[in-house]
């Protein structure tokens, strides 16, 4: 169990676990936000409140945030490990074998922990920590109306455009990141690896797009 946690291969082994996890949690949220293109907020607002209320999915909750943190601790001593590894004048050279995508997983990783505190701070501690969702009733139940929330946010076109952006570094991440995964796991498979690789672009692209219709759509439309 120690060399799990300790040595190179466990550390990855576990980031990609906690990755794949991460896949699947985008693509319950992304079907939720999309809820925001539906005439009226109250779909919105009821499938958030249920996310928020719900016992499961509040354990849930707990384990999405320490799986972010063990991904990104893990990522970044993995990284200045094989940083430390690297020969003297390799840097100049640039013999590196990576792709364009993998070769930029940290730097992106950045830019989505800046995305995400802002992310938190925009919606999830506004609304639960500082009363920043006004309170709606729907068939005499108490919801948060975080539909009005983010709409809102999404009037201002800097908040838009720091989505766009950090949402590009999104897809670059996942478009690595799902394919790594799979390989870490050990697929490496003369007709599976190739649908694999596939379906990381199509999940990075679908994904990507999905959430960057959201800003933009709600400030030119809403
Ligand atoms: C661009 C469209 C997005 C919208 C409109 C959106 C909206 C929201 C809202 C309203 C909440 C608060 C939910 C609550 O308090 O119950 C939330 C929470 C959260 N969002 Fe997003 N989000 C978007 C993109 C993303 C992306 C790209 C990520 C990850 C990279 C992300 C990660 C999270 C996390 C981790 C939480 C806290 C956990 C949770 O409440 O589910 N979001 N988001």
């Amino acid at each position: 169990m120690r060399t799990l946690f300790s040595s190179s291969v466990g550390k990855k082994l576990i980031m990609s676990l906690a990755g794949l996890f991460l896949i699947t949690f985008l693509v319950v949220h992304l079907g939720i936000n999309l809820l925001l293109f539906m005439d009226s907020t109250e779909p919105f607002n009821i499938a958030a409140h249920f996310m928020a209320t719900n016992l499961v999915i509040k354990v849930f909750e707990i384990v999405l945030f320490g799986i972010f943190f063990l991904h990104m601790i893990y990522g970044l001593i993995l990284s200045v490990q094989n940083m430390l590894a690297r020969p003297v004048g390799y840097r100049k050279a640039n013999h590196s074998q990576k792709s364009f995508f993998s070769k930029y997983m940290f730097h992106t990783a950045i830019i989505l922990l800046i995305f995400l505190g802002l992310h938190l701070l925009d919606f999830y501690i506004k609304s639960k920590f500082l009363g920043g969702a006004d309170t709606i009733i729907i068939d005499g139940e108490e919801y948060h109306d975080l539909a009005t929330l983010v709409i809102e946010r999404f009037q201002i076109g800097w908040v838009v455009i720091i989505y766009v952006i950090a949402l590009f570094g999104l897809g670059f991440h996942l478009h690595h990141g799902f394919q790594s995964a799979f390989q870490t796991l050990g697929l490496n498979h003369p007709v599976y690896t190739p649908i694999i690789k596939f379906l990381g672009v199509l999940y990075s692209i679908v994904v990507t797009l999905g959430f960057m219709a959201i800003p933009v759509l709600i400030y030119f439309l809403k």
